[in-house]
């Protein structure tokens, strides 16, 4: 058989589980799918640090950190971030994805068990799969983590602050307790978590927490990600972490407008942002249970309607999407099969007038739905 027909068909496949994803132009007149939490890919400062960090470097670094890569927008980054979270040290990735998967891979083997939350983000799954000696507890459940534990022997675990498919934040502490090495993946969590945005590392100490995911494409607005944790294991990575030694470090322009994002993030500004979404998170939280929308546990940004059927969560996106509003419609394989959701994610921008209107567009869809099938 042709590999083009093999192809078609699995994409069949996909068009018959209404599962088929496709790329479309972000157009939207409100947004409320993205996870620009504070406005800050748009903020006048972070525009300007990547402009004149344009100027200055280019808009490539050329090679590998390795080779010639490394600049010096990328150290006072480095630098800048492990003061701001007290850590002994960070290293810089092109994408949370990347640094996920790299951490994992390089660091799984030498661990005599890995423990996952079950709905840990898919860069940590893709970077454990090929071992055999990881198992996934029950999400967000420290008793059950704690069972599979491998006794006299070395643990790593694995979970999420903010869980980027429900909102919903794992119990860090009681995580921290257990007898493992506790890895937080921070995505969600940094620059908006807590009085300082410190997320997780305010709640956590290097020895409880020594390894922390940190990206730069969310609340920082930009772009890239960053391991952060002891000088051992960053010292580990940079000789064989792969896909840090053998991959393009990101432009010196990009590190010069993360560390202006940061600085906001630590300013008066940055806490000034963080009361906007709570105040945002809060109304819209009030406006759903007033319309009856039966919204998911979440204290945070990220709001989930989970409908089951992948079906109606594209009949209820698409009525969105006709009257100017974007949210997340998130099938499976993304989520667990027969959890098909809408993800609603609010950020500080938003004005009341547009969450107002957002969430009696959302009420009239899906109770429209639901008066005619049950969803
Ligand atoms: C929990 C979590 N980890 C890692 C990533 C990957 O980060 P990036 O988008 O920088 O590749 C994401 C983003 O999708 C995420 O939600």
């Amino acid at each position: 058989m042709q590999i083009q027909d093999v192809l078609q068909r699995q994409l069949e496949l996909r068009r018959q589980q209404r599962r088929h994803r496709s790329l479309s132009v972000a157009a939207a007149a409100h947004d409320f799918s993205a996870n620009d939490y504070l406005g800050l890919s748009q903020h006048p400062q972070v525009l300007d640090a990547f402009q004149r960090g344009l100027q200055q470097w280019g808009t490539g670094s050329g090679s590998s950190p390795l080779v010639a890569g490394y600049q010096k927008p990328h150290a006072y980054l480095r630098r800048h971030l492990s003061e701001w979270l007290e850590r002994d040290n960070v290293l810089l990735f092109s994408s949370g994805f990347s640094a996920n998967q790299c951490t994992m891979r390089a660091l799984a083997p030498l661990y005599d068990r890995v423990l996952l939350d079950r709905l840990s983000h898919a860069s940590l799954l893709d970077g454990v799969r090929e071992q055999r000696h990881w198992k996934r507890f029950a999400h967000n459940d420290a008793t059950h983590a704690n069972k599979l534990l491998k006794p006299d022997a070395t643990n790593l675990l694995v979970t999420e602050s903010v869980f980027s498919m429900d909102g919903d934040s794992a119990p860090l502490r009681e995580l921290a307790a257990l007898d493992v090495d506790l890895w937080i993946d921070d995505a969600h969590g940094l620059g908006i978590i807590g009085a300082d945005g410190r997320s997780a590392a305010s709640e956590l100490s290097q020895k409880q927490a020594p390894l922390i995911t940190a990206t730069f494409g969310k609340a920082l607005g930009v772009m890239g990600a960053a391991m952060v944790g002891t000088d051992s294991v960053i010292d580990y990575l940079v000789n064989y972490g792969r896909e840090f030694i053998y991959s393009t470090a990101f432009p010196a322009a990009q590190a010069t407008a993360v560390s202006a994002a940061i600085k906001i993030a630590q300013s008066a500004e940055g806490a000034r942002l963080r009361q906007q979404l709570d105040t945002n998170i809060a109304l819209f939280g009030e406006l759903a249970t007033r319309a009856n929308i039966p919204l998911g546990k979440s204290e945070h940004a990220i709001q989930t309607l989970v409908v089951g059927s992948d079906a109606n969560v594209m009949r209820i996106g698409t009525a969105l999407s006709s009257q100017g509003f974007k949210c997340g419609t998130i099938r499976p394989p993304t989520v667990p099969e027969g959890t098909a959701r809408l993800r609603i994610t609010l950020t500080a921008q938003h004005k009341e007038a547009e969450i107002r209107a957002f969430v009696a567009a959302f009420a009239d869809c899906y109770h429209r739905l639901t008066e005619t099938q049950a969803v």
